[in-house]
């Protein structure tokens, strides 16, 4: 037995030893202590091959109460929950409505549970041989400003494989979805970055160069392939050792990995926190995007840098100055209305740092996804427009229904979110409450119009009275309505609608 399996063996003989004493004394095994400790569960293999662990620690608070961390290879994150029995619930004190997103049941000395995923991880007491080792430290670089790469003039449009396919993304998907933006008429109507997010990663060779994975057997042929369509190709990486998916990230190879990409044809990349937090403070935010920011400009090509580090570290003050064209304000969006309310609709105070070649991000789209209703997809992409928001849809473009390219397709939509102005729309009034309600923005556009939205976040149908004079408009301005594709008068300076539950009423207003 070697030294490794003798601790592991050691340390489960002590937690069985523990156990048998519990069923001598069930008192004292009560509630907490059926989880307390630390445990690890193996995931499936990632698609490179390496082992995959998730490491669940917690302590007893009392009351039937416990807290600690969950760690992945790409992240830690504080957990707090309730035990009842053996049954027990975690939630992550970061999501604001306190949902458990961890639930499961101790049982023969093992915690069996489920989160983010329908698998079911086995946590097994954890020994030394199961740690996520971190690599060296690296000091990040000192502050010099990057400059300006000259894109993305208007918000960046496109598709990401994230929110529809995850860990399944694929060569053959991405060319079906190069093939059908084209088809559908996507890439005409503006969305021509195809970009793959995480999962894509291999290992790196003997030279450091990052490979992909089996299931991109050779990254600059489907770039050549993508190119062809007209599209332009994204990546996806981190600045920290893994990604949040557990893949390699760039640390400690940002060049090479601009490089390599800069090979392959590379025209957008999004970087992705992640794993950087177990080595860097919120401070070093900065330093550490400047680093690939830098690299990237140094590699020769023009790349698009789409920061991803959710809102974090006052990024508005310094995307530009890194050489970032858009960044997250918001953590992770999901096919939810209570999801995309909570990401849309908080944008007001980020306003003030867009402009053209540098956007705020509230993450990519979910229309198409299934889970809102048509309505609801209606006012994701209106706002997303009136915020002068990327839209990256995040749909299979293959299954798209017509309603789906109704909303993503929807020229005059796209139009307020592309205005040359490109300035990011602000709230003008709100009567919302936990409830719902009436919440209405405009957007300044270039040629002296405005986009006004609408939006009834209320659960019924509401009859609204929009005055021209709270637009600081006088007499009965010209308005289009962007949904219904037409005219619209106001009259006695008010224009009368009612507009559904979770709806928008689109106008553009004033303009010649
Ligand atoms: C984070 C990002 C997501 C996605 C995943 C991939 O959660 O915010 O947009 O890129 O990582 O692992």
């Amino acid at each position: 037995m070697s030294h490794r399996s003798f601790r592991r063996f050691a340390l489960r003989a002590a937690f069985a030893a523990s156990l048998s004493l519990g069923l001598l004394l069930p008192v004292a095994q009560a509630g907490a202590q059926t989880v307390v400790g630390k445990w690890v569960a193996y995931s499936e293999k990632l698609d490179n091959g390496e082992a995959n662990p998730f490491i669940l620690t917690l302590k007893d608070d009392g009351d039937n109460k416990v807290s600690g961390t969950l760690e992945g290879l790409g992240f830690s994150i504080d957990v707090k929950g309730t035990v009842s029995g053996s049954h027990f619930e975690l939630a992550n004190p970061w999501e604001k409505d306190d949902k458990p997103f961890l639930v499961g049941d101790a049982a023969n000395g093992e915690l069996h549970f489920k989160f983010w995923s329908p698998e079911e991880r086995v946590g097994k007491p954890f020994t030394p041989a199961d740690a996520i080792k971190l690599p060296e430290y690296i000091a990040p670089p000192a502050i010099h400003p990057v400059p300006y790469n000259g894109l993305a003039k208007t918000p960046p449009m496109g598709w990401n494989s994230w929110n529809k396919y995850q860990g399944k993304i694929t060569d053959a998907i991405v060319r079906q979805m190069a093939d059908v933006m084209v088809s559908s008429g996507m890439r005409d109507a503006g969305y021509v970055y195809l970009n793959i997010d995480d999962t894509w990663e291999g290992e790196r060779d003997s030279n450091g160069v990052l490979q992909p994975n089996h299931k991109f057997p050779d990254m600059k042929a489907l770039a050549d392939y993508v190119h062809s369509k007209g599209l332009k190709f994204g990546i996806y990486s981190s600045p920290g050792p893994r990604t949040c998916g557990g893949y390699p990230g760039s640390y400690g190879h940002e060049e090479i990995d601009a490089k390599t990409w800069a090979g392959w044809g590379i025209d957008f990349v999004k970087y992705d926190w992640c794993s950087a937090a177990k080595i860097y403070k919120d401070s070093d935010l900065q330093a550490m995007y400047q680093k690939m920011g830098a690299a990237l400009q140094a590699s020769g090509r023009k790349i698009v840098y789409s920061l991803c580090e959710y809102g974090m570290g006052d990024v508005g003050k310094w995307g530009p100055s890194v050489g970032g064209n858009m960044w997250r304000t918001t953590g992770d969006i999901s096919d939810e209305w209570k999801s995309m309310e909570k990401n849309g609709f908080g944008q007001n105070d980020w306003a003030q740092y867009a402009a053209p070649g540098h956007w705020n991000d509230p993450d990519m789209l979910e229309i198409g996804n299934g889970h809102m209703t048509a309505d609801e997809y209606r006012t994701h992409m209106s706002l997303w427009a009136i915020l002068a928001s990327p839209l990256l849809a995040g749909n299979d473009l293959t299954a798209m229904t017509p309603e789906t390219k109704s909303i993503l397709l929807n020229k005059e939509v796209i139009a307020i979110d592309q205005d040359a102005l490109g300035k990011q729309g602000t709230r003008l009034s709100q009567n919302v409450d936990k409830n719902g309600g009436i919440d209405i923005w405009t957007r300044p556009l270039a040629g002296g119009g405005m986009a006004v939205g609408v939006f009834n976040r209320g659960g019924a149908e509401a009859k609204v009275s929009l005055k021209a004079s709270d637009l600081k408009l006088s007499g009965n301005p010209k308005a289009r309505d962007l949904w219904a594709h037409k005219d619209v008068a106001f009259k006695g300076g008010a224009y009368e609608a009612s507009v559904p539950m979770h709806g928008v009423l689109l106008l553009k207003v004033g303009a010649k």
